[in-house]
C-alpha cells in the first residue's frame, strides 16, 4: 500500500503477533524487541531464504557461525574501539540524550523545552561492553564488547577456514547472527533497533579482480529482492559519496527500500580492499595472507562485503506486503507475501465441525505438516476465516466440505484473488508447488 503509515504495521504487528515490545509487562525496554509465534517464523523463512542463496547457490560460498563476545583486540584492530561513535550531547535538566548531529544545538531541548542546557558535544562509542571471567566487574582487563557486527568474526576466522577447508580464491563466507549497538535514536520501530540480526557475506578474491566482483554482487543482491518478490520500484541504489564512503574502502553502495517513513537503507555492498585482513595480520602477529598454489604468489584478500539487516528486512518484507482493499463495502487487510517466505503456508479449514467433516480436515492438516506450516482453524464463519489468514499472509487456504466425504476433493482459496479451485487431496502438494513457481506480486 503506498500511503502505508508505521503505526498500522506496528499495531498489526503486536494484534497478530509478529513483533512485540521487550519486557512490556515492565514497561517495555527502548530499542529492544520480541519475535511473536509469526514473526520469528517470518524470521526464519527469510533467513533460510539468505542462506539457502549464499550457500546452495551458484556461488563458492561456505557458512560460519562465530561467537558474540570476542577477544578485546578484534575491536581495536577493526577500528570500532576508537571510530564506531556518534556525536552526542544531553540535556542537564531532563537527562535526555540526542545525536548532536540530529538536532538544532541552539533551540531548546525537545523534551524539556529547556534553552541552554544540552552539555558539550562528545563522542559516544555504540559497543555495548561487559566483563568476562572471574576478575573483578570494574577491572579494565575483563573488559569485552558485544559484537557490532558479525563480519570481523568472518575475517578473524578466514585463515581457519582456508586451511580446513581447502577454499581457493575467490570464495565466500557467510554468517547470520545477532549484532549489538548502544544506538541513541531508535525511532521507527524495529529499523534501527540495539539488539538486531545481520546477514553479511565477505567474498574474498584476488586484487585486481574486486572491482568485478564488487559489479557482480551489486547485481546479484538486487535481483535477490526481487526473487523473494519485493517490489522493484520500491528498491534503489544509493552511492556513499566522499563524506560516507569509510576511509578504507574503494567504493559503497547502499540498498534501499522505500519504507513507510522515508527511504532508507537496507543493506550494503562495499569494497572494503583489504583493510580488515591487514589490520587483523597487524594486530594479531598472524600471517593472514594467502598462498596462491598455481601462480604461486602471496598476498592478502580483498574482500566485497554484501551486509544485510534481517530484522531491517523483516521490517521490509512487513511494509511491502501490507496490503488493504476494499472487498463488497468491507476493508480486507491482506499481507502479500511472496510464498516462500509467508509464516503459515496452507491454512485448513473445516466448513463444519460436524458429520466427521472437522476430523477429515485434521487428518489432511496432519498429512501437510510434513511439508509445509500449516495452521488449522475451525471456528467462526468461513469468511471471516479466510480474512484471518489474509491478514497474517497465508497464500493457500484449504476448505474441507461435504463434498470432501464422498470424493476426496477439497477447495483451495487463494490469498491473492481470492479465486477458489476444486482440487484432489493428493494433488494439494504438486498444486502448491506448481502455484509458488508462477507467484507474482499483484
Ligand atoms: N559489516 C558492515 C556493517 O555492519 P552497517 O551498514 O553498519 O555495515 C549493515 O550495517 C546492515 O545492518 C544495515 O544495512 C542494516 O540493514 C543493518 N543494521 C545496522 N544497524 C542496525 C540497527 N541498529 N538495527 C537494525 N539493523 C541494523
Amino acid at each position: 500500500m503506498e500511503d502505508l503509515k508505521m503505526d498500522t504495521l506496528v499495531s498489526l504487528c503486536k494484534r497478530k503477533g509478529f513483533v512485540f515490545q521487550s519486557s512490556e509487562i515492565y514497561g517495555g525496554l527502548n530499542g529492544v524487541y520480541d519475535y511473536g509465534p509469526l514473526g520469528s517464523l517470518l524470521k526464519n523463512n527469510i533467513r533460510d531464504f539468505w542462506w539457502n542463496e549464499m550457500t546452495r547457490g551458484d556461488d563458492n560460498i561456505v557458512g560460519l557461525d562465530s561467537s558474540i563476545l570476542m577477544h578485546k583486540k578484534v575491536w581495536e584492530a577493526s577500528g570500532h574501539v576508537s571510530n564506531f561513535t556518534d556525536p552526542l550531547v544531553d540535556c542537564k535538566v531532563c537527562k535526555s540524550r540526542f545525536r548532536a548531529d540530529q538536532i538544532d544545538l541552539n533551540a531548546a531541548c525537545p523534551t524539556c523545552g529547556n534553552k541552554g542546557t544540552f552539555t558539550d558535544v562528545r563522542k559516544f562509542n555504540l559497543m555495548f561492553k561487559t566483563n568476562i571471567g572471574s576478575t573483578a566487574a570494574d577491572d579494565d582487563s575483563s573488559v569485552i564488547y558485544l559484537r557490532p557486527e558479525t563480519a570481523q568474526g568472518i575475517y578473524v576466522n578466514f585463515k581457519n577456514v582456508v586451511d580446513s577447508m581447502h577454499e581457493k580464491l575467490p570464495f565466500g563466507i557467510a554468517q547470520v547472527g545477532k549484532s549489538f549497538r548502544n544506538e541513541i535514536t531508535t525511532k521507527n520501530f524495529i529499523f534501527r533497533s540495539c539488539e538486531f540480526e545481520q546477514m553479511e557475506m565477505q567474498w574474498f578474491c584476488k586484487p585486481g579482480s574486486d572491482e568485478e566482483w564488487f559489479d557482480y554482487w551489486r547485481r546479484k543482491r538486487i535481483s535477490y529482492y526481487s526473487k523473494m518478490g519485493i517490489r522493484e520500484d520500491h528498491l534503489r541504489w544509493h552511492q556513499h559519496g566522499p563524506d560516507e564512503l569509510a576511509f578504507y574502502a574503494k567504493d559503497a553502495y547502499d540498498i534501499q527500500y522505500k519504507f513507510p517513513m522515508d527511504w532508507q537503507e537496507l543493506e550494503g555492498v562495499h569494497n572494503r580492499t583489504n583493510y580488515d585482513l591487514t589490520q587483523h595480520t597487524k594486530f594479531s602477529g598472524k600471517d593472514l595472507q594467502y598462498f596462491d598454489q598455481e601462480t604461486g604468489e602471496r598476498f592478502i584478500p580483498y574482500i566485497i562485503e554484501t551486509s544485510a539487516g534481517l530484522t531491517r528486512n523483516l521490517l521490509m518484507v512487513l511494509s511491502d506486503a501490507y496490503d488493504e482493499e476494499d472487498v463488497d463495502g468491507d476493508k480486507r487487510v491482506v499481507l502479500r507475501f511472496h510464498p516462500c517466505i509467508a509464516p503459515i503456508k496452507v491454512a485448513v479449514l473445516p466448513l463444519v465441525k460436524k458429520d466427521g467433516i472437522a476430523d477429515k480436515a485434521k487428518l489432511i492438516e496432519k498429512d501437510l505438516r510434513s511439508s509445509f506450516k500449516t495452521d488449522y482453524d475451525q471456528n467462526v464463519a468461513i469468511g471471516r476465516r479466510y480474512r484471518r489468514q489474509d491478514e497474517i499472509g497465508t497464500p493457500y487456504c484449504i476448505t474441507v466440505d461435504y463434498d470432501t466425504m464422498k470424493d476426496d476433493t477439497v477447495t483451495v482459496r487463494l490469498r491473492d484473488s481470492m479465486k477458489q479451485e476444486r482440487i484432489a487431496i493428493s494433488e494439494i502438494r504438486s498444486y502448491i508447488s506448481a502455484k509458488d513457481s508462477e507467484y507474482k506480486r499483484v
